[in-house]
């Protein structure tokens, strides 16, 4: 086993700076070589752990018994001062213990794989239509018009939202996952958001269908298994979860493509990679750049299955996805698109243990069907702009492209 590595007394800056085109920060890579695990400086000035190997982010992210995302204790560190996404105890990201457990499980049935598979086909017609204003408005388009718009249209769906809000919802999300907008701006757009799902949550009331929302008034006031705050936030962590992921997904996903020819042509070939190539690509390109994931609370010594260190009781500790995509132990070349990798240890891009993604079965559906879309309609989809003159979004956890100009 290595030597925990000796700590600075000021401990480097974190985040790091990305790579190239948004890469993952290269300081992941020489570190990952010299200390596996390492002590960082948050933005906020406080401290915490770095880890950047595959198994020990696997490994931490997957032990809920030994690593708490309870950070309530006011001397518990934080990432950034300004963060609704965070900071917000009810969205459930944040919730531990029992009570994650039961909000997770009012929720759990609408998000199996069949249950994404049935939305397979409304899918498939919301991108279809989608892609015919893309193509009627003609080249070049930007396709983050697109990406944005279609997990929006299926979330409004799945909730019973009229389309119309979208936009409206689009712009509350922005301000949850952003870490630059001022405080008042936050706190504003918190209070219009909640007042806009209970609104929502009351005119169901008074008109109730077989939606999702249905189900979530019905735990709440037949079955008693919700508070009303609670009803709340589950249509907030469900909005929040399912719009900004997918649209950053999909931006970095036909990034990645339209700079690896072959690989798109492999797909445009052979159709049936689809679902291993939503994976590698996810892998290759995820959402959120260095900066982005949760950090996890030690309850306990807990000794790192890689042999990089020891984590603390009471240390928090950052576990970066993409320096678990980018460790070559576990993906040999991580930086090469591979659909053929022998079986992996896994991508994380979906997270692991209870807190793992909800919306996972339903956001590979979304990928692969706009993946299919795109090849059959755009096979000789390219930039319309050189992709090194693109500009990727700062101040914000998701970290994507406001613009992805494409031609056909
Ligand atoms: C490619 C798209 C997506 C990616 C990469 C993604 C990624 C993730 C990750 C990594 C987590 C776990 C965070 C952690 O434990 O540290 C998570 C949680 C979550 N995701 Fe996703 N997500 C995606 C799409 C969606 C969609 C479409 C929905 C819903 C419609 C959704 C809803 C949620 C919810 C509710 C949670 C919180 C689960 C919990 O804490 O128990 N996500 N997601």
């Amino acid at each position: 086993m290595s030597e925990q590595p000796q700590m600075d007394d000021t401990p480097a800056q974190f985040p790091f700076p990305d790579g190239p085109l948004a890469g993952p920060p290269p300081e992941f890579a020489r570190r990952r070589e010299v200390c596996p695990l390492s002590e960082v400086t948050l933005p906020t000035g406080d401290r915490a752990m770095l880890a950047l190997r595959h198994a020990d982010i696997q490994q931490i992210m997957s032990d809920d018994k030994r690593f708490t995302r309870d950070f309530s204790a006011p001397d518990a560190p934080r990432l950034f001062d300004n963060m609704l996404l965070l900071e917000d105890p009810s969205l459930l990201i944040n919730v531990h213990g029992e009570d994650h457990i039961r909000l997770r499980r009012i929720t759990a049935s609408a998000f199996t794989p069949r249950r994404a598979e049935e939305w397979r086909p409304e899918i498939r017609r919301i991108i279809e239509e989608l892609l015919d204003k893309v193509e009627q408005a003609g080249a070049p388009a930007n396709l983050m018009d697109f990406a944005s718009e279609l997990p929006m249209r299926l979330i409004c769906q799945m909730l019973a939202i009229p389309v119309e809000d979208g936009e409206q919802l689009r712009k509350w999300v922005a301000a949850w996952l952003s870490f630059a907008m001022p405080r008042e701006e936050l706190d504003q757009a918190a209070l219009e958001f909640d007042n806009y799902a209970l609104a929502l949550a009351n005119r169901r009331r008074a008109n109730p269908g077989d939606s999702l929302i249905d189900d979530l008034i019905k735990a709440r006031d037949v079955d008693d298994r919700l508070s009303e705050g609670e009803l709340v936030s589950a249509i907030r962590s469900l909005i929040i979860g399912g719009n900004e992921t997918i649209a950053s997904s999909l931006s970095r996903i036909v990034f990645s493509l339209l700079r690896d020819r072959d690989s798109w042509e492999a797909l445009k070939a052979d159709r049936s990679l689809l679902p291993v190539a939503v994976e590698e690509l996810l892998r290759h390109n995820p959402p959120g750049g260095g900066g982005s994931g949760l950090m996890r609370l030690a309850t306990e010594d807990v000794e790192l299955v890689s042999g990089a260190g020891t984590i603390r009781k009471g240390q928090a500790v950052f576990t970066p996805l993409v320096a678990a995509g980018y460790d070559a132990e576990a993906f040999p070349e991580p930086e090469r698109i591979r659909f053929d990798r022998p079986k992996s240890p896994g991508t994380m891009q979906f997270g692991a243990g209870r807190h793992y993604c909800q919306g996972a079965h339903l956001a590979r559906v979304e990928l692969e069907e706009c993946l299919t879309a795109l090849l059959d309609r755009f096979p000789n989809l390219h930039f319309a702009t050189a992709p090194e003159d693109l500009a990727w979004s700062e101040g914000s956890y998701g970290i994507g492209l406001p613009e992805l100009p494409v031609a056909w």
